[in-house]
């Protein structure tokens, strides 16, 4: 883990920062249960060797009773032979002596010994008990802080989403937005939760065990750290293979998602042409990736958690064999034995785990990092530092020897030049691909124009404040779009506008009754066109928001728009040429270029194209 990362992470701890004080509390229950944990081995040695095997031998100068453990290791070698003694209210007894009594006797003469066992088996209740509320307070509240930084971070990455200039998704696939949202910012949790604190916890405890296990026996301590480094280094490639195996499913599981939303998406068009095979084949691959995948991660899982906890098995069964002549000699008491197992596995329960919490650590911030990066995209308010507002004047919008390419190497309009008068009601007509809703796109200040200049009242777009260009616009686009909300909330968008008017004036006022998902192809025009025009702003622009209409309901718009919106500019866009016979001025468009202008009558005489794709409609 390079110093790259402990950067990263501690950039996603200062996102945590509102939460400092659940998080402290989280960090002190981490602790707290490191040292409770250490602590219950401690509690089973003491009661052991206290009070469940004899403690007291004779000194072997003075012959008098001595509590062996009182004395220290080389006290005991030197001052006390093997044999050892109960205190008894009728004095020292040999262990044969005493347990060849009946029963009843032996609890009375041991009385006092299972008192202090009674205490100790509260004792150790009570720190189980302390472990499960401290362990309880960890996961809580780290997984609250953790949730809470994913929840922030989630909202803002969303909203840089949408600001984010339109340019920017016609590079990145939708999947890329939805994968920074979810397994990105999901993957940060973890770094709370089960990484970052937990490596410091792992390593206070290894620490803690070993000094505790030095303190009991420094042979058996050496002996077992032997097998420190094979551990580490088997939980590394554990933990690596662990990291591919998982990838591989998350891969898995976007390109299932990213699928299926494609497929169902098309799903008419599917079972129009009865693709099913194509589909199911397409289906199986992902399917089968998915499942090696999975059987991947199980295979690893299957193997190598067995192998560490093999060895920790092995380490056990070294110190057992290993110190069952210790035990005689006086090197370990049998009380220090038993605590000596335990401490084994509060030992190596970091060292097993330390590679794969590292890789969670990592993954986690190759999340963060992500989600950045895409943060770091600018927004359209970032990237536009217009701060200009024009004011309303008679030459509302005006091309100049305007260029435009989208990808940097096909041309959409080869040098355009119009102008539209306030109150003009203005037609772009021309063959599919003409570049049509291009026009409209560099007028809406969408996209900058590569070359020339689209000025709208006099000032460039890319010199408009943006919030303020948009407020010109009421636009009804050729994609149109109907949020899953109620049909009110569709057309004001959560503004306070006033929209009935314009529903009874095209007589749709039947369309409130409607749910969302009910539209028809044309009502939901209507409801595009109905958020448009209640919004009353000066510029109205159309793109094909009128194709699936029928001719009366048509008409009346029509009527609407030349009476009752006189004064506003409107630029239409239609391939039907009734559509566009209602304005005052007509600009045909040919391959990215202006190729005739002027009203319908004028065009008629021409007979040039506007002539021919009439006469064509005509029939
Ligand atoms: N986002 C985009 N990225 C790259 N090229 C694009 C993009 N949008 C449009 N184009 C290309 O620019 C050209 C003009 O497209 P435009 O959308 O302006 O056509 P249009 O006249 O509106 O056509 P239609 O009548 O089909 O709506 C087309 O060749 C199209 O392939
Ligand atoms: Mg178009």
């Amino acid at each position: 883990m390079g110093r790259g990362y402990l950067r990263i992470i501690g950039e996603l701890f200062a996102l945590a920062r509102p939460y400092w004080f659940p998080f402290s509390l989280a960090f002190v229950s981490l602790v707290g249960t490191a040292v409770v944990e250490v602590s219950i081995p401690q509690v089973v040695r003491h009661t052991i060797d206290r009070y469940v095997v004899p403690r007291y031998a004779p000194d072997k100068a003075t012959g008098e009773m001595v509590d062996v453990t009182t004395l220290s290791k080389w006290e005991v070698e030197k001052r006390v032979g093997p044999e050892r003694y109960y205190r008894t209210p009728i004095g020292y007894l040999e262990p044969e002596d005493l347990f060849k009594r009946p029963y009843d006797e032996i609890l009375k003469l041991r009385e006092e010994d299972l008192k202090a066992i009674n205490r100790m088996f509260l004792l150790f209740v009570l720190l189980l008990v302390l472990r499960f509320i401290l362990n309880f307070s960890f996961v809580f509240l780290s997984s609250w802080v953790g949730q809470k930084v994913a929840n922030d971070l989630r909202l803002r990455t969303f909203n840089h989403a949408l600001r984010l200039p339109v340019s920017f998704y016609d590079r990145t696939p939708l999947g890329v937005i939805i994968t920074r949202l979810t397994n990105d910012i999901n993957s940060i949790v973890e770094t709370f939760t089960g990484g970052f604190l937990n490596i410091f916890q792992n390593v206070l405890m290894f620490f803690a065990a070993l000094v505790l296990m030095f303190a009991i026996s420094v042979r058996l301590t050496l002996l077992v750290l032997l097998l420190i480094p094979v551990i580490l280094i088997l939980s590394y490639v554990f933990a690596g293979f662990f990291a591919k195996a998982w990838r591989k499913v998350r891969t898995g599981i976007a390109r299932l998602n990213a699928f299926v939303q494609e497929t169902i998406w098309g799903l008419k068009t599917i079972q129009n042409f009865m693709a099913y095979d194509l589909v199911k084949r397409r289906f199986e691959e992902i399917n089968s990736y998915l499942y090696s995948a999975y059987m991947g991660v199980v295979y690893i899982a299957g193997v190598f958690r067995p192998a560490l906890s093999f060895l920790s098995y092995v380490a056990i069964a070294i110190v057992v064999w290993y110190s069952a002549g210790g035990i005689m000699k006086g090197d370990i008491t049998f009380g220090g034995l038993v605590a000596f197992l335990s401490y084994i596995d509060i030992l190596f329960k970091p060292v097993q785990e330390f590679a794969q919490r590292i890789q969670v650590v990592q993954s986690s911030a190759a999340g963060y990092e992500k989600v950045k990066t895409f943060l770091s995209n600018p927004t359209e308010y970032e990237e536009r530092r217009g701060t200009l507002r024009g004011e309303e004047r008679e030459e509302v919008i005006r091309f100049q020897d305007v260029r435009h390419s989208y990808d940097g190497r096909r041309w959409a309009l080869r040098g355009v030049t119009f102008s539209v008068r306030k109150g003009e009601k203005v037609a772009l007509v021309g063959r599919t691909g003409s570049g049509k809703t291009t026009i409209l796109n560099l007028i809406l200040g969408f996209y900058v124009p590569t070359e020339g200049e689209v000025l709208v009242y006099g000032i460039p777009t890319a010199d408009w404040d943006i919030t303020a260009l948009r407020s010109l616009y009421a636009p009804v686009m050729q994609d149109l779009t109907v949020f899953a909300d109620s049909i009110p909330m569709n057309i004001t968008l959560g503004y306070d506008l006033d929209y009935k008017g314009i529903l009874e004036e095209l007589e749709i006022t039947y369309l409130l009754h409607k749910e969302y998902h009910e539209l028809s192809a044309g009502e939901k025009q209507l409801v595009s066109i109905a958020r448009a025009l209640a919004f009353n702003r000066p510029i109205i622009v159309f793109d094909e928001a009128t194709s699936n209409l029928d001719p009366i309901t048509e008409l009346k718009l029509q009527r609407i728009l030349v009476e009752r919106f006189k004064n506003k500019t409107l630029i239409i866009v239609a391939h039907r040429l009734a559509t566009a016979r209602i304005a005052d001025r007509i600009i045909v468009l040919e391959d990215g270029r202006i190729v005739e202008e002027g009203n319908h009558e004028e065009l008629m005489e021409r007979r040039g194209k506007y002539y021919e794709l009439y006469k064509l409609q005509e029939v």
